[in-house]
Protein backbone atom coordinates (compact mmCIF):
# COMPACT_ATOMS: atom_id res chain seq x y z
CA UNK A 1 0.00 0.00 0.00
CA UNK A 2 1.61 3.13 -1.53
CA UNK A 3 1.69 6.49 0.95
CA UNK A 4 -0.78 8.93 -0.16
CA UNK A 5 -0.85 13.26 0.03
CA UNK A 6 -4.13 14.49 0.07
CA UNK A 7 -4.74 18.16 -1.65
CA UNK A 8 -7.52 19.96 -0.20
CA UNK A 9 -9.43 22.80 -1.88
CA UNK A 10 -12.65 24.58 -1.34
CA UNK A 11 -14.16 21.55 1.18
CA UNK A 12 -12.95 19.29 -1.43
CA UNK A 13 -9.97 16.61 -1.18
CA UNK A 14 -8.38 14.85 -3.60
CA UNK A 15 -5.61 11.92 -2.62
CA UNK A 16 -2.15 11.31 -4.80
CA UNK A 17 -0.24 8.08 -4.26
CA UNK A 18 3.26 9.41 -3.30
CA UNK A 19 6.14 7.30 -4.67
CA UNK A 20 9.64 6.63 -3.41
CA UNK A 21 12.87 6.37 -4.90
CA UNK A 22 15.99 3.59 -4.28
CA UNK A 23 17.77 6.87 -2.46
CA UNK A 24 14.23 7.60 -0.70
CA UNK A 25 13.46 10.61 -2.75
CA UNK A 26 9.56 11.06 -2.22
CA UNK A 27 7.54 12.18 -5.19
CA UNK A 28 3.48 12.82 -5.54
CA UNK A 29 2.16 11.36 -8.48
CA UNK A 30 0.00 13.42 -9.85
CA UNK A 31 -1.28 12.03 -12.84
CA UNK A 32 -4.93 12.07 -12.07
CA UNK A 33 -5.11 15.95 -10.70
CA UNK A 34 -6.56 17.80 -13.54
CA UNK A 35 -8.87 14.70 -14.15
CA UNK A 36 -10.48 15.11 -10.34
CA UNK A 37 -10.10 18.49 -9.99
CA UNK A 38 -9.82 20.49 -13.00
CA UNK A 39 -6.77 22.19 -11.43
CA UNK A 40 -3.38 21.79 -12.49
CA UNK A 41 -0.03 22.76 -11.28
CA UNK A 42 2.41 25.31 -11.90
CA UNK A 43 5.75 25.52 -11.85
CA UNK A 44 8.67 28.13 -13.50
CA UNK A 45 11.91 26.23 -14.16
CA UNK A 46 10.11 23.00 -12.98
CA UNK A 47 12.78 23.64 -9.93
CA UNK A 48 9.74 21.23 -7.87
CA UNK A 49 8.55 19.49 -10.45
CA UNK A 50 9.83 15.68 -11.82
CA UNK A 51 9.70 14.68 -15.58
CA UNK A 52 10.20 10.95 -15.38
CA UNK A 53 11.37 8.08 -13.08
CA UNK A 54 15.12 7.70 -14.26
CA UNK A 55 17.77 4.57 -13.19
CA UNK A 56 20.59 6.15 -15.11
CA UNK A 57 21.90 8.75 -12.65
CA UNK A 58 21.61 9.76 -9.19
CA UNK A 59 21.76 13.27 -7.64
CA UNK A 60 22.26 14.67 -4.01
CA UNK A 61 22.57 18.36 -4.06
CA UNK A 62 22.39 18.81 -0.39
CA UNK A 63 25.15 16.32 0.31
CA UNK A 64 27.20 17.19 -3.14
CA UNK A 65 26.97 13.60 -4.08
CA UNK A 66 26.48 12.32 -7.80
CA UNK A 67 26.59 8.86 -9.23
CA UNK A 68 26.11 7.04 -12.62
CA UNK A 69 23.97 3.42 -12.06
CA UNK A 70 24.96 3.41 -8.70
CA UNK A 71 29.11 3.97 -8.99
CA UNK A 72 30.33 7.13 -7.64
CA UNK A 73 31.49 9.46 -9.80
CA UNK A 74 34.55 9.59 -7.41
CA UNK A 75 35.27 6.19 -8.32
CA UNK A 76 34.85 6.07 -12.28
CA UNK A 77 36.80 9.40 -12.68
CA UNK A 78 39.83 7.69 -10.96
CA UNK A 79 39.05 4.09 -12.24
CA UNK A 80 37.44 3.77 -15.37
CA UNK A 81 37.58 5.13 -18.50
CA UNK A 82 35.11 7.23 -20.97
CA UNK A 83 34.32 4.62 -23.08
CA UNK A 84 33.36 2.40 -20.59
CA UNK A 85 31.36 4.89 -19.11
CA UNK A 86 29.42 5.58 -21.71
CA UNK A 87 28.31 1.86 -22.03
CA UNK A 88 27.67 1.55 -18.48
CA UNK A 89 24.92 4.89 -18.73
CA UNK A 90 23.30 3.60 -22.01
CA UNK A 91 23.25 -0.07 -21.07
CA UNK A 92 23.15 0.31 -17.14
CA UNK A 93 25.86 -2.75 -16.54
CA UNK A 94 29.90 -2.10 -16.72
CA UNK A 95 30.74 -4.23 -19.89
CA UNK A 96 33.31 -7.18 -19.37
CA UNK A 97 36.71 -6.89 -21.66
CA UNK A 98 34.44 -9.18 -24.27
CA UNK A 99 31.44 -6.39 -24.09
CA UNK A 100 33.48 -3.38 -24.40
CA UNK A 101 35.44 -4.57 -27.17
CA UNK A 102 32.74 -5.30 -29.83
CA UNK A 103 31.07 -2.23 -28.21
CA UNK A 104 34.74 -0.51 -29.48
CA UNK A 105 34.61 -2.53 -32.64
CA UNK A 106 31.10 -1.81 -33.89
CA UNK A 107 31.52 2.19 -33.24
CA UNK A 108 34.90 1.87 -35.29
CA UNK A 109 33.11 0.11 -37.90
CA UNK A 110 31.18 3.14 -38.23
CA UNK A 111 34.02 5.83 -37.85
CA UNK A 112 33.23 7.97 -41.10
CA UNK A 113 31.11 10.51 -42.25
CA UNK A 114 30.25 10.83 -45.72
CA UNK A 115 32.13 13.11 -47.40
CA UNK A 116 28.98 15.02 -48.53
CA UNK A 117 28.63 16.24 -45.09
CA UNK A 118 32.23 18.17 -46.01
CA UNK A 119 29.82 20.45 -48.10
CA UNK A 120 27.62 21.41 -45.26
CA UNK A 121 30.32 22.20 -42.95
CA UNK A 122 31.98 24.22 -45.93
CA UNK A 123 28.57 26.74 -45.66
CA UNK A 124 29.71 27.68 -42.05
CA UNK A 125 31.65 31.20 -42.01
CA UNK A 126 35.01 30.25 -39.92
CA UNK A 127 33.41 33.09 -37.23
CA UNK A 128 30.58 30.91 -37.11
CA UNK A 129 30.38 29.04 -33.37
CA UNK A 130 31.03 25.18 -33.58
CA UNK A 131 28.37 24.77 -31.01
CA UNK A 132 25.72 25.97 -34.11
CA UNK A 133 28.04 24.18 -36.34
CA UNK A 134 27.91 20.77 -34.07
CA UNK A 135 24.15 20.94 -33.91
CA UNK A 136 23.59 21.54 -37.31
CA UNK A 137 25.47 18.55 -38.21
CA UNK A 138 24.19 16.18 -36.58
CA UNK A 139 20.91 17.26 -37.47
CA UNK A 140 22.27 16.04 -41.07
CA UNK A 141 23.52 13.19 -40.44
CA UNK A 142 19.76 12.08 -40.20
CA UNK A 143 20.19 12.86 -44.12
CA UNK A 144 23.15 10.37 -44.85
CA UNK A 145 21.64 7.67 -42.36
CA UNK A 146 17.80 8.00 -42.65
CA UNK A 147 17.87 4.48 -40.91
CA UNK A 148 18.34 5.67 -37.65
CA UNK A 149 15.11 7.87 -37.64
CA UNK A 150 12.02 4.81 -37.01
CA UNK A 151 13.62 2.74 -34.41
CA UNK A 152 11.23 -0.48 -34.26
CA UNK A 153 13.70 -2.65 -32.41
CA UNK A 154 16.57 -2.74 -30.29
CA UNK A 155 19.17 -3.75 -33.00
CA UNK A 156 18.17 -0.43 -34.55
CA UNK A 157 17.80 1.11 -31.55
CA UNK A 158 21.39 0.00 -30.97
CA UNK A 159 22.71 0.57 -34.16
CA UNK A 160 21.63 3.90 -34.19
CA UNK A 161 23.45 4.86 -30.64
CA UNK A 162 26.77 3.26 -32.46
CA UNK A 163 26.33 5.09 -35.50
CA UNK A 164 25.69 8.26 -33.20
CA UNK A 165 29.43 7.38 -30.99
CA UNK A 166 30.94 7.15 -34.15
CA UNK A 167 30.04 9.91 -36.14
CA UNK A 168 29.62 12.65 -33.37
CA UNK A 169 33.37 12.82 -32.83
CA UNK A 170 34.42 13.39 -36.09
CA UNK A 171 31.85 16.59 -36.03
CA UNK A 172 33.62 18.05 -33.15
CA UNK A 173 36.73 17.81 -34.69
CA UNK A 174 35.85 18.66 -38.01
CA UNK A 175 34.18 21.47 -36.36
CA UNK A 176 37.77 22.63 -34.64
CA UNK A 177 39.61 22.18 -37.49
CA UNK A 178 37.73 23.99 -40.07
CA UNK A 179 38.38 27.16 -37.33
CA UNK A 180 41.99 26.88 -37.17
CA UNK A 181 41.90 26.06 -41.24
CA UNK A 182 43.12 22.39 -40.90
CA UNK A 183 42.43 19.90 -43.08
CA UNK A 184 39.26 17.12 -42.24
CA UNK A 185 40.69 14.29 -41.62
CA UNK A 186 40.48 11.10 -39.33
CA UNK A 187 42.53 9.55 -36.82
CA UNK A 188 42.99 6.91 -36.36
CA UNK A 189 41.25 2.90 -35.57
CA UNK A 190 44.40 1.42 -33.60
CA UNK A 191 44.19 3.94 -31.31
CA UNK A 192 41.75 4.13 -27.86
CA UNK A 193 38.32 6.02 -27.98
CA UNK A 194 39.37 9.32 -26.30
CA UNK A 195 43.05 8.77 -27.78
CA UNK A 196 41.62 8.92 -31.06
CA UNK A 197 39.10 11.81 -30.46
CA UNK A 198 42.25 13.94 -29.41
CA UNK A 199 44.28 12.58 -32.69
CA UNK A 200 41.73 13.94 -34.91
CA UNK A 201 41.38 17.16 -33.11
CA UNK A 202 45.10 18.04 -32.96
CA UNK A 203 47.07 15.93 -35.48
CA UNK A 204 48.92 18.18 -37.73
CA UNK A 205 49.71 17.73 -41.72
CA UNK A 206 52.74 16.35 -42.88
CA UNK A 207 53.69 15.54 -38.76
CA UNK A 208 53.70 12.11 -36.60
CA UNK A 209 50.95 12.63 -34.18
CA UNK A 210 52.61 12.17 -31.00
CA UNK A 211 50.67 10.41 -27.73
CA UNK A 212 50.89 12.50 -24.26
CA UNK A 213 49.36 10.36 -21.98
CA UNK A 214 49.28 13.63 -19.15
CA UNK A 215 46.37 14.76 -21.99
CA UNK A 216 44.59 11.79 -22.59
CA UNK A 217 43.93 10.97 -19.15
CA UNK A 218 43.14 14.46 -18.32
CA UNK A 219 40.80 14.61 -21.16
CA UNK A 220 39.19 11.12 -20.98
CA UNK A 221 38.50 12.53 -17.22
CA UNK A 222 36.94 15.52 -18.31
CA UNK A 223 34.23 13.60 -20.63
CA UNK A 224 33.39 10.89 -17.49
CA UNK A 225 32.73 14.14 -15.44
CA UNK A 226 30.50 15.42 -17.88
CA UNK A 227 29.10 12.62 -19.33
CA UNK A 228 25.36 12.69 -17.45
CA UNK A 229 23.59 15.12 -14.93
CA UNK A 230 20.06 13.36 -14.82
CA UNK A 231 17.20 15.58 -15.86
CA UNK A 232 19.36 18.89 -16.79
CA UNK A 233 18.44 21.74 -19.17
CA UNK A 234 19.80 19.81 -22.08
CA UNK A 235 19.24 16.35 -21.01
CA UNK A 236 15.23 17.48 -20.46
CA UNK A 237 15.27 18.76 -24.18
CA UNK A 238 16.83 15.43 -25.80
CA UNK A 239 13.61 13.87 -24.10
CA UNK A 240 10.92 15.82 -24.45
CA UNK A 241 12.31 16.21 -28.24
CA UNK A 242 12.41 12.38 -28.65
CA UNK A 243 9.33 11.46 -26.84
CA UNK A 244 7.94 12.76 -29.86
CA UNK A 245 9.86 9.93 -31.97
CA UNK A 246 11.70 12.57 -34.16
CA UNK A 247 14.87 10.05 -33.74
CA UNK A 248 17.85 10.17 -31.52
CA UNK A 249 20.33 12.68 -33.70
CA UNK A 250 17.25 14.82 -34.09
CA UNK A 251 17.02 15.02 -29.93
CA UNK A 252 20.72 15.11 -29.48
CA UNK A 253 21.16 17.82 -31.96
CA UNK A 254 18.59 19.58 -29.89
CA UNK A 255 20.22 18.89 -26.75
CA UNK A 256 23.26 20.61 -28.31
CA UNK A 257 21.47 23.85 -28.73
CA UNK A 258 19.95 23.68 -25.29
CA UNK A 259 23.60 23.31 -23.84
CA UNK A 260 24.75 26.09 -25.58
CA UNK A 261 23.08 28.49 -23.65
CA UNK A 262 25.62 30.76 -21.24
CA UNK A 263 23.41 29.42 -18.23
CA UNK A 264 24.18 25.92 -19.03
CA UNK A 265 27.08 24.77 -20.42
CA UNK A 266 27.91 27.49 -22.47
CA UNK A 267 29.17 28.73 -18.78
CA UNK A 268 32.69 26.97 -19.40
CA UNK A 269 33.50 29.19 -22.11
CA UNK A 270 31.87 32.40 -20.05
CA UNK A 271 33.67 31.40 -16.76
CA UNK A 272 37.35 31.68 -19.21
CA UNK A 273 35.97 34.99 -21.06
CA UNK A 274 35.04 36.89 -16.76
CA UNK A 275 38.40 35.69 -15.49
CA UNK A 276 40.43 36.70 -18.58
CA UNK A 277 38.63 39.63 -18.20
CA UNK A 278 39.83 39.66 -14.57
CA UNK A 279 43.15 39.43 -15.63
CA UNK A 280 43.06 41.81 -18.45
CA UNK A 281 41.59 44.11 -15.05
CA UNK A 282 43.99 44.01 -13.22
CA UNK A 283 43.35 40.54 -10.82
CA UNK A 284 40.37 43.06 -9.14
CA UNK A 285 37.96 39.85 -8.41
CA UNK A 286 36.30 42.43 -5.74
CA UNK A 287 35.15 44.20 -8.50
CA UNK A 288 33.53 41.42 -10.32
CA UNK A 289 32.05 40.19 -6.87
CA UNK A 290 30.33 43.29 -6.74
CA UNK A 291 29.18 43.24 -9.67
CA UNK A 292 28.05 39.70 -9.17
CA UNK A 293 25.83 40.92 -6.10
CA UNK A 294 24.21 43.89 -7.84
CA UNK A 295 20.76 43.44 -9.01
CA UNK A 296 20.96 46.13 -11.50
CA UNK A 297 23.96 44.80 -13.01
CA UNK A 298 22.97 41.44 -15.36
CA UNK A 299 26.74 39.98 -14.59
CA UNK A 300 26.45 36.83 -13.18
CA UNK A 301 29.87 35.20 -11.18
CA UNK A 302 29.64 32.34 -14.15
CA UNK A 303 30.40 29.24 -13.01
CA UNK A 304 28.71 29.55 -9.77
CA UNK A 305 25.41 28.41 -8.25
CA UNK A 306 23.76 25.51 -9.47
CA UNK A 307 20.29 24.39 -9.41
CA UNK A 308 20.27 21.21 -7.58
CA UNK A 309 23.90 21.30 -6.08
CA UNK A 310 23.37 23.68 -2.69
CA UNK A 311 26.88 22.33 -1.72
CA UNK A 312 29.60 21.75 -3.41
CA UNK A 313 29.69 20.16 -7.20
CA UNK A 314 31.52 17.14 -6.76
CA UNK A 315 32.48 17.36 -9.81
CA UNK A 316 34.00 20.85 -9.17
CA UNK A 317 36.00 18.71 -6.66
CA UNK A 318 37.66 16.92 -8.91
CA UNK A 319 38.47 19.16 -11.73
CA UNK A 320 40.07 21.35 -9.30
CA UNK A 321 42.80 18.59 -8.15
CA UNK A 322 42.69 17.40 -11.95
CA UNK A 323 43.69 21.74 -12.75
CA UNK A 324 46.75 21.93 -10.06
CA UNK A 325 47.77 18.20 -11.59
CA UNK A 326 47.47 18.65 -15.40
CA UNK A 327 49.07 21.80 -15.36
CA UNK A 328 51.93 21.04 -12.88
CA UNK A 329 52.48 18.12 -15.13
CA UNK A 330 52.45 19.63 -18.54
CA UNK A 331 54.88 22.94 -16.76
CA UNK A 332 51.88 25.41 -17.26
CA UNK A 333 52.04 28.63 -15.15
CA UNK A 334 48.47 29.91 -15.98
CA UNK A 335 47.81 33.34 -13.50
CA UNK A 336 44.05 32.41 -14.60
CA UNK A 337 44.21 29.08 -11.98
CA UNK A 338 45.44 31.46 -9.24
CA UNK A 339 42.26 34.44 -9.91
CA UNK A 340 39.79 31.33 -9.83
CA UNK A 341 41.26 29.92 -6.75
CA UNK A 342 41.56 33.78 -5.27
CA UNK A 343 37.48 34.33 -6.74
CA UNK A 344 36.70 31.19 -5.31
CA UNK A 345 37.86 32.00 -1.71
CA UNK A 346 36.52 35.13 -1.86
CA UNK A 347 32.53 33.74 -2.43
CA UNK A 348 33.46 30.95 -0.40
CA UNK A 349 33.62 33.91 2.45
CA UNK A 350 30.89 35.96 0.96
CA UNK A 351 28.04 36.54 2.94
CA UNK A 352 25.52 36.88 -0.31
CA UNK A 353 26.71 33.37 -1.98
CA UNK A 354 27.00 31.77 1.44
CA UNK A 355 23.39 32.62 2.10
CA UNK A 356 22.13 31.20 -1.34
CA UNK A 357 24.59 28.41 -1.16
CA UNK A 358 26.23 29.20 -4.23
CA UNK A 359 29.35 27.33 -4.83
CA UNK A 360 31.70 26.16 -7.45
CA UNK A 361 30.14 23.91 -10.62
CA UNK A 362 31.14 21.92 -13.35
CA UNK A 363 32.18 25.03 -15.36
CA UNK A 364 34.22 26.87 -13.27
CA UNK A 365 37.62 25.20 -13.75
CA UNK A 366 37.30 22.41 -16.48
CA UNK A 367 37.87 25.37 -18.63
CA UNK A 368 41.53 26.14 -17.20
CA UNK A 369 42.25 22.34 -18.20
CA UNK A 370 40.80 22.67 -22.00
CA UNK A 371 42.87 25.72 -22.17
CA UNK A 372 45.72 23.47 -20.84
CA UNK A 373 45.26 21.23 -23.59
CA UNK A 374 44.82 23.78 -26.37
CA UNK A 375 41.82 23.58 -26.72
CA UNK A 376 40.03 26.93 -28.13
CA UNK A 377 37.54 28.44 -25.96
CA UNK A 378 35.06 28.45 -28.33
CA UNK A 379 35.19 24.76 -28.32
CA UNK A 380 34.89 24.67 -24.82
CA UNK A 381 31.02 23.78 -24.85
CA UNK A 382 31.85 21.39 -27.31
CA UNK A 383 33.99 19.47 -25.03
CA UNK A 384 30.97 18.92 -22.72
CA UNK A 385 28.41 18.20 -25.55
CA UNK A 386 31.35 15.61 -26.26
CA UNK A 387 31.29 14.52 -22.68
CA UNK A 388 27.57 14.77 -22.45
CA UNK A 389 26.57 12.58 -25.50
CA UNK A 390 26.27 9.35 -23.88
CA UNK A 391 23.97 10.44 -21.14
CA UNK A 392 21.90 12.07 -23.59
CA UNK A 393 21.73 8.41 -25.31
CA UNK A 394 21.27 6.88 -22.19
CA UNK A 395 18.33 9.28 -21.28
CA UNK A 396 16.86 9.37 -24.46
CA UNK A 397 16.94 5.15 -24.65
CA UNK A 398 15.35 4.64 -21.13
CA UNK A 399 12.16 6.85 -22.03
CA UNK A 400 12.19 5.05 -25.56
CA UNK A 401 12.15 2.07 -24.02
CA UNK A 402 9.55 2.94 -21.28
CA UNK A 403 7.45 4.00 -24.28
CA UNK A 404 6.82 7.32 -22.10
CA UNK A 405 4.22 9.75 -23.60
CA UNK A 406 4.94 12.82 -25.44
CA UNK A 407 5.88 15.90 -23.41
CA UNK A 408 3.37 18.48 -23.36
CA UNK A 409 3.01 20.52 -20.91
CA UNK A 410 -0.05 22.69 -19.98
CA UNK A 411 -0.01 26.33 -19.11
CA UNK A 412 -2.58 29.01 -17.79
CA UNK A 413 -3.91 30.92 -19.75
CA UNK A 414 -3.79 35.44 -18.25
CA UNK A 415 -4.32 36.69 -21.80
CA UNK A 416 -7.83 38.69 -23.13
CA UNK A 417 -11.19 37.26 -22.40
CA UNK A 418 -13.15 36.21 -25.50
CA UNK A 419 -13.75 39.45 -27.69
CA UNK A 420 -15.23 40.70 -31.32
CA UNK A 421 -12.92 41.53 -34.58
CA UNK A 422 -12.83 44.69 -35.31
CA UNK A 423 -12.23 45.84 -38.74
CA UNK A 424 -8.99 47.94 -39.86
CA UNK A 425 -11.21 50.90 -40.18
CA UNK A 426 -12.41 51.25 -36.91
CA UNK A 427 -9.55 50.47 -34.89
C1 LIG B 1 25.43 23.48 -15.72
O1 LIG B 1 21.21 21.45 -14.18
C2 LIG B 1 22.40 20.83 -14.35
O2 LIG B 1 22.64 19.76 -13.87
C3 LIG B 1 23.39 21.62 -15.23
C4 LIG B 1 24.82 21.08 -15.24
C5 LIG B 1 24.90 19.75 -15.95
O3 LIG B 1 25.86 19.03 -15.71
O4 LIG B 1 24.06 19.53 -16.89
O5 LIG B 1 25.33 20.94 -13.92
C6 LIG B 1 25.73 22.04 -16.03
O6 LIG B 1 24.66 24.09 -16.44
C7 LIG B 1 26.08 24.12 -14.54
C8 LIG B 1 25.61 25.59 -14.30
C9 LIG B 1 26.41 26.51 -15.23
N1 LIG B 1 25.89 27.86 -15.23
C10 LIG B 1 26.56 28.89 -14.63
O7 LIG B 1 27.62 28.74 -14.02
C11 LIG B 1 25.93 30.27 -14.83
C12 LIG B 1 25.91 31.03 -13.50
N2 LIG B 1 25.00 30.36 -12.59
C13 LIG B 1 23.64 30.77 -12.61
O8 LIG B 1 23.13 31.56 -13.59
C14 LIG B 1 22.67 29.97 -11.75
O9 LIG B 1 23.31 29.65 -10.59
C15 LIG B 1 22.08 28.73 -12.39
C16 LIG B 1 21.47 29.03 -13.72
C17 LIG B 1 23.15 27.69 -12.57
C18 LIG B 1 21.00 28.17 -11.45
O10 LIG B 1 20.00 29.11 -11.42
P1 LIG B 1 18.66 28.88 -10.52
O11 LIG B 1 18.67 27.53 -9.90
O12 LIG B 1 17.48 29.25 -11.36
O13 LIG B 1 18.86 29.90 -9.32
P2 LIG B 1 18.38 31.38 -9.37
O14 LIG B 1 18.72 32.01 -10.67
O15 LIG B 1 16.97 31.41 -8.91
O16 LIG B 1 19.34 32.04 -8.25
C19 LIG B 1 18.98 32.03 -6.87
C20 LIG B 1 19.65 33.29 -6.31
C21 LIG B 1 19.25 34.56 -7.06
O17 LIG B 1 19.39 35.66 -6.17
P3 LIG B 1 18.04 36.19 -5.38
O18 LIG B 1 17.00 36.49 -6.46
O19 LIG B 1 17.65 35.06 -4.45
O20 LIG B 1 18.51 37.44 -4.64
O21 LIG B 1 21.07 33.19 -6.46
C22 LIG B 1 21.53 34.23 -7.33
C23 LIG B 1 20.33 34.69 -8.11
O22 LIG B 1 20.50 36.04 -8.54
N3 LIG B 1 22.55 33.62 -8.20
C24 LIG B 1 23.70 34.20 -8.55
C25 LIG B 1 24.39 33.24 -9.31
N4 LIG B 1 23.64 32.13 -9.42
C26 LIG B 1 22.50 32.35 -8.72
N5 LIG B 1 24.21 35.43 -8.28
C27 LIG B 1 25.43 35.70 -8.83
N6 LIG B 1 26.15 34.84 -9.54
C28 LIG B 1 25.66 33.59 -9.82
N7 LIG B 1 26.36 32.74 -10.56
Amino acid sequence: MSDKATLEYKGDKYEFPVIEGSENELAINIKTLRGASGMITIDPGYKNTGSCESAITFLDGEKGILSYRGYSIEELAEKADFLEVAYLLIFGELPNKEQLDKFHQDIKSESHVDEEMKKILDGFPKSAHPMGVLSSLTSALVAFNPESVDISSEKEMYDAIVTLLAKFPVLVAWAMRKKKGLPLDYGDDSLGYVENIHKMMFKKPNQEYKKNKIVIDALDKLLILHADHEQNCSTSTVRIVGSSHAGLFASISAGISALWGPLHGGANQAVLEMLEAIEADGGDTKKYMAKAKDKSDPFRLMGFGHRVYKNFDPRAKIIKVAADEVLNDLGIDDPILEIAKGLEQEALNDEYFVKRKLYPNVDFYSGIIYRALGIPTEMFTVMFALGRLPGWIAQWREMRLKNEPIGRPRQVYVGENLRPFVAVEKR
